[in-house]
């Protein structure tokens, strides 16, 4: 990608939000009142907006290696509080995505440095899904599978926060743990059902 071109793309962007709309920016500029958190993986094939059908101001986004939510990566726990507790979104969705490079990096032993903290928290979630995961045979499955068990335990983490709580103690607030699927570009809901995942489990994390 040209970097010149990416300032006459965003020259004919202008031009055509401008020519639909002369106030489209100073619209956009009044304020924001998003409806959703997105939290996906920085995947440059995994455009937050595009596949959502998203326009500027209908999701606040958060995008990092393997769509994690670490509760010592500041920038997860503000995206989350500003968001949900502020701009009071309804919906917070994990977005993961089949192909993810960096759940494969935890599937191998390799050292790769600064990645490897980073990448432990996944290899944390293989280590709670460990004889699920083991009973799959075929590499491919096992891989799609932590994809999706890795999706599952960051909408955990994100429950664990207070601001997720409150949220939905207070109003109708709801976390959704999606996948997409690179190969068809279909999101697909994974309908994990909250209740049986942290049964026995949130009088650890509960707080009010
Ligand atoms: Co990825």
């Amino acid at each position: 990608m040209n970097i010149d071109q990416i300032f006459k793309n965003n020259q004919n962007w202008v031009n055509e939000k401008l020519g639909l709309d002369p106030d489209y920016f100073k619209n956009l500029a009044a304020g924001q009142r998003p409806e959703v958190l997105y939290i996906g993986c920085s995947d440059s094939r995994v455009t937050a907006e595009e596949i959502m059908g998203a326009k500027p101001g209908e999701a606040f986004i958060l995008r990092n290696i393997a769509n994690m939510v670490s509760n010592l990566d500041l920038s997860a726990m503000s995206v989350i509080n500003y968001a949900v507790s502020v701009l009071k979104v309804n919906h917070l969705i994990i977005c993961g995505h089949y192909g993810c490079g960096g759940v494969k990096a935890a599937m191998e032993s390799k050292d790769l440095g600064i990645l490897n903290p980073w990448l432990r928290s996944i290899r944390d979630v293989y280590r709670l899904h460990r004889q699920e995961l083991n009973s799959i045979e075929d590499e491919e499955e096992k891989y799609r599978r932590l994809v999706e068990l890795n999706v599952q335990e960051q909408c955990v983490n994100a429950i664990k926060t207070a601001d997720v709580q409150i949220a939905h103690r207070d109003r109708n607030f709801t976390v959704h743990g999606w996948v997409l699927d690179i190969k068809t570009g279909k999101l697909i809901d994974l309908n994990i059902d909250f209740n049986k995942v942290l049964k026995g489990i949130m009088e650890i994390y509960h707080l009010e």
